[in-house]
């Protein structure tokens, strides 16, 4: 090119953006706009511009690479950028094809012309990660695709087909075929045209503005309750009505500052990150090769099995599925099935689809069927004993090369690794019940396990779309190894005088989606009971409230007994408060000499997130997980935390380090409960004394 930052090609000067992988708006390609769309007034041969993405899309927006970084606002801002854009004295054409998401968007806005592949993607995202479009997009959009498809787009953040807004001044034509030359005809056609139309000039127009602007403020607000992001896009777009141009910028700037400081778009900007570097192991090259996957084998067709199998399904990969009667087989193919059923009678899913999944299962009885597979899951009785059976039994049918799985939730995975003579190969992938709708998974990371492994684990979590999230190998991995902490607080509640409906209310109100003692019910406090068993033996050092033995004593094991901190109605869920229950928990605070005291639900709160928070700090310094994302990822994919607060770590680092340190020599200085449950795990006196945070 000669030095010159655009190719001329037929009087037009093409601007290529270029920055891998998505031509992200980042502080260099800025920089590379401006210098090009100057140079191109100065060169009296261009007589148009035309405005293209490297690869196959135009721009998903700002680069994220950048976020938080002083690039992110260095000038060129994108501001600039727009400003000379929109400015040029010669028609500035964009061509967009692929995405052309955020940022790209608004500055496809502030060209004069704009053309599409029929199939590019157009859409304001930002809504997603709490903020609105902030470089024009609330302004610009209405106006040029009229105020109500701009305000559908913006509030839900979700992209457009271009062929669907072919009739708005949004894409002046669609190009089918080769984008480029199709720009560069539209070019060549509008080069000596003037004015320059500039979507600014144009009128948002919105005959019953008031009423229209109340109605959408009232949808968005029954359905966007903890966000205030679409409220102030519906309040941004309008002022694109209500204000002139350069009033209703200013308004969208407020806005825009308003929301990046909410600590809801703090959470959302932090699960958006979180889940990205979830997908990253620090000592496992990106570039690793992986094992290839492409059958599956599922041992035992129980709860967990069955759903494990349809994520497979889900995917197009064939499962060969093995119990060890024809009896549990059959049941185990019949839940699978009458789960498709329900899909399809909620719409959700054709019924030729259903019978394309049926056809991908296999079941059997024999572990020879299971020689051919790639992936190995094992999901049956959760005992030592079992397991270590079923691994000699893939060790000696398993080819060479095939990961062996295993979903247990609370055993040694080292020593199931042990069973076989490859535990190189063995690695834990724990799912969450019902698995075939949960989006989590914790990849076990056994002190064996190979890298390759993990790669092609994490790959192949992706492909049937889950999060998943990398654990060393501990007592209940991250999840549960913190809920134990979480659960344990919540009945030394009960003991020291809150009723399980206050407790579970004042966490619904925080926002779990539910509470500790309904989780209970619904997971059954048979499986705690037989925890703390364990622990009573195991850590007899330990101070644990019995009041939740008494409770399994009368056999009170939650929903599937129709009673347990609530009672239920046959065939229902709904958890009613029972008097049965508050006369358990008063004799035995009777029996232990406590007088019970009225406990406020910000008590309750800070003392079950900060029991969350300080197992998660442990965890983080025994490097279990490999950073405080990973916990909160955890949180907000498996344990129904709620996504505007950011999980555990970020809560705790929003309310202050210091500050929860606070708190814990509070609650430790009470003669009630377990004083040495609230030492503050090194890591988190640590950082709190230096005023640093998890996520810092
Ligand atoms: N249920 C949950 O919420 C949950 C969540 C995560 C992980 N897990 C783990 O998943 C595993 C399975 O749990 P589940 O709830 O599905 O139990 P389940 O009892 O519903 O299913 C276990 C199945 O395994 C079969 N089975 C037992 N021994 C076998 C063998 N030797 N060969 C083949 N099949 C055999 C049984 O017939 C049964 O159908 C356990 O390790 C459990 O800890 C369960």
């Amino acid at each position: 090119m000669s030095g010159q930052p655009y190719a001329l090609r037929d009087a037009a000067a093409v601007i290529t953006l270029d920055n891998p992988p998505v031509n992200g708006l980042g502080h260099a390609l800025r920089s590379a706009i401006v210098a090009a769309v100057d140079a191109a007034q100065a060169d009296p041969a261009v007589k148009a511009i035309v405005l293209v993405g490297a690869g196959k899309l135009f721009s998903g927006g700002a680069d994220i690479r950048e976020f938080n970084t002083p690039k992110a606002s260095a000038e060129p801002t994108l501001h600039t950028v727009i400003r000379v854009v929109e400015s040029s004295a010669k028609p500035v054409v964009a061509a967009i094809a692929g995405h052309c998401m955020g940022g790209g968007l608004e500055l496809s806005l502030a060209c004069h012309y704009r053309v599409a592949s029929p199939d590019a993607l157009l859409g304001l995202p930002e809504v997603k990660i709490g903020l609105l479009p902030g470089a024009g997009g609330t302004q610009r959009l209405p106006r040029a695709v009229g105020v109500e498809t701009a305000l559908n787009m913006i509030v839900s953040g979700n992209p457009v087909p271009a062929e669907q807004l072919r009739d708005t001044a949004l894409v002046d034509r669609i190009v089918e075929g080769d984008l480029l030359p199709g720009a560069l005809a539209f070019a060549r056609e509008v080069a000596d045209k003037r004015p320059l139309p500039r979507v600014r000039d144009r009128p948002a127009v919105e005959p019953n503005a008031e009423a229209f602007f109340q109605f959408a403020r009232n949808t968005v607000a029954a359905v966007a309750k903890n966000f205030p992001a679409p409220g102030k896009c519906v309040d941004a777009v309008a002022a694109s009505v209500s204000k002139p141009f350069e009033d209703g910028l200013k308004y969208e700037r407020e806005l825009f500052l308003q929301l990046i400081q909410s600590p809801e778009s703090r959470a959302l900007r932090h699960a958006f990150f979180g889940e990205r570097a979830a997908s990253k192991i620090p000592d496992v090259a990106a570039d690793t090769p992986t094992r290839k996957v492409e059958s599956v084998a599922v041992i035992g067709a129980g709860t967990m099995g069955g759903g494990i199998a349809m994520n497979f399904l889900n995917a197009g990969i064939p499962v060969t599925i093995l119990e060890m009667k024809q009896e549990a087989l059959d049941r185990g193919l019949a839940t699978i099935r009458r789960n498709y059923e329900s899909s399809v009678k909620r719409g959700k899913l054709t019924a030729d689809k259903l019978e394309e999944r049926m056809a991908l299962l296999k079941p059997t009885l024999s572990y020879d069927d299971l020689r051919a597979a790639d992936l190995l899951i094992e999901a049956v009785f959760e005992e030592m004993g079992v397991k270590e059976a079923v691994f000699r039994k893939l060790d000696e049918v398993a080819k060479p090369g095939a990961i062996l799985a295993t979903n247990t939730s609370t055993l040694d995975v080292n020593r199931i690794a042990a069973a076989t003579k490859r535990p190189q190969d063995v690695v834990g992938m724990h799912f969450f019940s019902p698995a075939n709708v949960m989006k989590l998974l914790e990849v076990v990371r056994g002190a064996k396990t190979a890298k390759d492994v993990l790669a092609t684990v994490m790959q192949v979590a992706k492909k049937i779309r889950k999060t998943a999230v990398v654990s060393g190998v501990c007592d209940g991995f991250i999840g549960n190894r913190m809920v134990e902490q979480y659960l344990r607080q919540a009945l030394f509640l009960l003991e020291e005088g809150a009723a399980p409906q206050q407790v579970d209310r004042a966490m619904e109100k925080f926002g779990m989606a539910m509470g500790p003692f309904r989780m209970s019910d619904l997971a059954g406090n048979d499986i705690g009971w037989a925890i703390r068993k364990r622990r009573y033996v195991e850590r007899p050092h330990f101070v644990y409230s019995r009041v939740a033995d008494r409770l399994c004593e009368q056999g009170r094991f939650g929903q599937k007994t129709g009673a347990g901190w609530y009672r239920y109605e046959a065939g229902r869920r709904d958890a009613i408060p029972d008097p049965k229950v508050d006369e358990i928990i008063a004799a035995y605070r009777k029996e232990k000499g406590i007088a019970p005291r009225r406990i406020d639900d910000a008590e309750i709160v800070e003392r079950c997130v900060y029991a969350l928070a300080n197992e998660g700090a442990r965890i983080l310094e025994e490097g279990i997980a490999a950073r405080a994302s990973d916990i909160d990822m955890v949180y907000l994919t498996g344990y129904g935390f709620p996504l505007h607060r950011g999980g555990p770590m970020l809560y705790a680092d929003m309310a202050g380090l210091y500050n929860v340190v606070r708190s814990m020599r509070r609650f430790e200085a009470d003669p009630h409960g377990d004083p040495s449950f609230w030492k503050p795990a090194p890591l988190l006196a640590k950082l709190a004394a230096e005023g640093r945070n998890f996520n810092d």
